[in-house]
């Protein structure tokens, strides 16, 4: 299946609302379900400009990142701090991707609805981990309808899979690149089916102070995190 790089055209507005500060709940949940990382080889799927990667190499795990836009690669490479963090730019999905290589832990922070093939990926990310290993990520919830004009992971029905991009005002990200909607279903048979077992799954209640626009949000499950054991 052939993708586009839809982040090459807002690398500079996504590297300058996402900083590499890790604590928000989901962030800081997904590195904990993830387990220690130092020492280890952590592969990062969809790593955008790296701020989890860079996270990780502070952590002091040897890190492999990959991006299919290379412009969100370039912001990678002007980071202060190179941490030693190699970066690719290719498809996930590629079968040949990493060919020999393999990894104690791979992480993917929000990048699973903006791959377009999830079977691919899982395939990929089976075949690069070690027997054992951790395959943690984290995704906008697939069972949240989104606030209206405000933000979501899918409008219309939620049986309805497709791509599909953002209205709500709020919604900048995806009103500009889109998304991948899957159902939960989805998303656990798919893990299944590529030799993963899911381990634990986490619904980090977002931070919003309650005069935000976004308030009504921290009432919905709208982030997921999980941690998949590779069978
Ligand atoms: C929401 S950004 C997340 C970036 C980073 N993980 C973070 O937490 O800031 C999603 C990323 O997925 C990448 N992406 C989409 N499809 C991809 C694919 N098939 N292979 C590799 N990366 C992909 C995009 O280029 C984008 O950088």
């Amino acid at each position: 299946m052939t993708t586009s790089a839809r982040y090459d055209e807002v690398a500079d507005y996504y590297a300058t609302g996402w900083s590499d500060d890790l604590s928000d709940p989901t962030t800081a949940t997904l590195l904990d379900q993830l387990g220690p990382v130092a020492g280890r080889e952590v592969l990062e799927i969809a790593c955008g400009h790296g701020r989890v990667s860079r996270g990780l190499a502070r952590l002091g795990a040897s890190v492999t990142g990959v991006d299919l836009s290379s412009a969100m690669l370039a912001k990678a490479a002007e980071a202060r701090e190179p941490l030693g963090i190699t970066y690719l730019q290719a498809d996930v999905a590629s079968p040949d991707l990493l060919a020999g290589r393999t990894f104690d832990s791979v992480v993917c922070s929000f990048g699973l609805s903006d791959i377009d093939d999830l079977d691919g990926t899982l395939a990929t990310v089976h075949r690069l981990l070690r027997p054992g290993g951790v395959f943690a990520f984290s995704i906008l919830h697939p069972c949240f309808p989104g606030v209206e004009g405000v933000s979501g992971a899918w409008q219309g029905s939620y049986y309805d899979e497709r791509w599909w991009q953002a209205d709500g005002s709020l919604s900048t990200l995806r009103q500009q690149v889109g998304a991948n909607h899957r159902t939960l279903s989805t998303y656990f048979n798919a893990l299944r089916r590529h030799g993963f077992l899911v381990d634990a799954l986490e619904e980090p209640q977002p931070e919003i102070p309650a005069d935000s626009p976004r308030a009504a949000m921290t009432s919905y499950p709208v982030f997921l995190v999980a941690r998949c054991l590779r069978a």
